[in-house]
C-alpha cells in the first residue's frame, strides 16, 4: 500500500538571482526619451529598472543567479544533471545560454538547453524541469531565466522601452520520493503545471527581426493595450486549472508570484481569482518587466526577506508574446 504511494516530486531547495550593476531610474530615461516618472509609475508600478552594461550577458547574469541558487540549496554544481534556461534574449543564436553557463559553472555531464516561451518561459521551464524530474531520468535541475531585453528595445519607442529591464533568477530543483498523502503539508514539490498557447496572437508582441527573415535580432514591439487585455481577460484559466487539479483553493494559497510586467495586470488577476492582497508578490516596481528572469527575481526576493518559507503553497503565473502561457502550483 505504502509502495502503491510513493512518488517523485520536484522539490525546490534554493533560489538564487543576478542583476546588472546598472539601475536605471524613471527620472534618468526622462532624459533620453519623451516620458514620465509620473506616467510610468501611473500606468505601470514601475520605478526602476537594471541594464546590462559591458561584458554583462544572458548567460554570464544566467550564471551568476545559477551559482547563488546553488550555494542556497547547499547544491555542488556538479550534482546538476539538467539545465534549463528559459530566454528569448541568448548570448547568440547557438550555442545556447544554457550550454553556455553549464560550461562556465564546470558541469560536463547531462543536458542543458534553452526554452524559448518569451514571458511564460520560466513557468515553462519548470513544467518541463518538472516533467524530466518525475519521470526518474535525471535528478537534479537548474532552471533558469535570464534576459536582456535591452538589446532588443527600440530605444525611441516610448511606448516600449520604459517597460523592460535585465536580470536573472534561478532555482534548484530535486527528484524527491515522496509519500506524504497528495495534497497534505508534507507533499511538498511542484503539484501542477498547466501550459497553453495560441499562435494567432503574433501581432501583438513580437520581434521584428531575427536569423531566418531579416539576419538581425530585430527589435522588440507591442500592441500593449491587447496584450493587457488578453493578459487580464483570458489567462486566469491556466490559474483556475491549477485549482482544479489540485483542489487548493485561492484561499488556501500563501504566495501568488506572477510575471512582473504591470502591476494593473497583477492586481487585476488576483483580484478576479479572489487571491488576496498581501499573498501577492510584487517586485516590477525594482525591475521592470525582465520577461522570463521576473518570476524567479520575485521569488528571490520574497525568500530572501523571509515571506516564503519552507511548506508555503506557492502560484506562479505568466503570459508572453505568442501567446504563451501558464501557471503552476508549488508547495515549498
Ligand atoms: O511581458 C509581456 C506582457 N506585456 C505586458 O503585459 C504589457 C501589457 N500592456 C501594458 O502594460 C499597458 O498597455 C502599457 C503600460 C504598455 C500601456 O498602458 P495603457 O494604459 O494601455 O496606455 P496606452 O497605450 O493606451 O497609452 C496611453 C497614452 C497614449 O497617449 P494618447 O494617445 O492617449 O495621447 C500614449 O501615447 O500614453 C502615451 N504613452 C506614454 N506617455 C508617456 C505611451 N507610452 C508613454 C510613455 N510616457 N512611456
Amino acid at each position: 500500500m505504502t509502495q502503491q504511494n510513493k512518488r517523485l516530486r520536484s522539490v525546490v531547495k534554493g533560489v538564487g538571482s543576478a542583476l546588472p550593476q546598472r539601475c536605471v531610474s524613471n527620472r534618468e530615461l526622462e532624459q533620453t526619451v519623451d516620458t514620465s516618472d509620473e506616467w510610468i509609475v501611473q500606468r505601470t508600478g514601475i520605478k526602476q529598472r537594471y541594464i546590462a552594461g559591458e561584458g554583462e550577458t544572458t548567460s554570464t547574469l544566467g550564471a551568476a543567479a545559477a551559482r547563488a541558487a546553488l550555494a542556497k540549496a547547499e547544491c555542488a554544481a556538479e550534482d546538476i544533471d539538467l539545465i534549463i534556461c528559459a530566454t528569448s534574449t541568448p548570448d547568440y543564436t547557438f550555442p545556447s545560454s544554457a550550454t553556455m553557463i553549464q560550461a562556465e559553472l564546470g558541469i560536463t555531464k547531462g543536458v542543458a538547453f534553452d526554452l524559448q516561451a518569451v514571458c511564460a518561459g520560466f513557468v515553462f521551464a519548470v513544467a518541463t524541469a518538472d516533467k524530466f524530474l518525475i519521470s526518474g531520468s535525471h535528478k537534479r535541475a537548474l532552471v533558469i531565466g535570464s534576459e536582456t531585453f535591452s538589446r532588443i528595445l527600440d530605444w525611441q519607442d516610448r511606448t516600449t522601452c520604459v517597460l523592460f529591464g535585465d536580470g536573472a533568477g534561478a532555482i534548484v530543483l530535486e527528484a524527491q520520493e515522496s509519500e506524504a498523502p497528495e495534497g497534505s503539508e508534507s507533499d511538498r514539490g511542484v503539484l501542477t503545471s498547466h501550459l497553453r498557447s495560441d499562435g494567432r496572437h503574433r501581432a501583438k508582441l513580437y520581434v521584428d527581426g531575427g536569423p531566418s527573415t531579416t539576419q538581425t535580432a530585430g527589435h522588440l514591439r507591442m500592441e500593449g493595450k491587447e496584450v493587457f487585455r488578453f493578459a487580464v481577460g483570458h489567462v486566469t484559466d491556466v490559474m483556475r486549472d491549477a485549482f482544479a487539479a489540485t483542489g487548493v483553493t485561492a484561499d488556501d494559497l500563501d504566495w501568488f508570484v506572477p510575471h512582473q510586467a504591470n502591476r494593473r495586470i497583477i492586481d487585476a488577476s488576483a483580484q478576479k481569482l479572489g487571491i488576496a492582497p498581501e499573498k501577492v508578490v510584487t517586485t516590477v516596481q525594482y525591475h521592470g518587466n525582465t520577461s522570463a528572469a521576473s518570476i524567479p527575481l520575485a521569488l528571490a526576493v520574497a525568500c530572501e526577506d523571509g515571506r516564503i518559507k519552507r511548506g508555503d503553497l506557492v502560484m506562479i503565473e505568466a503570459i508572453g508574446g505568442g501567446f504563451t502561457w501558464g501557471a503552476a502550483i508549488i508547495r515549498w
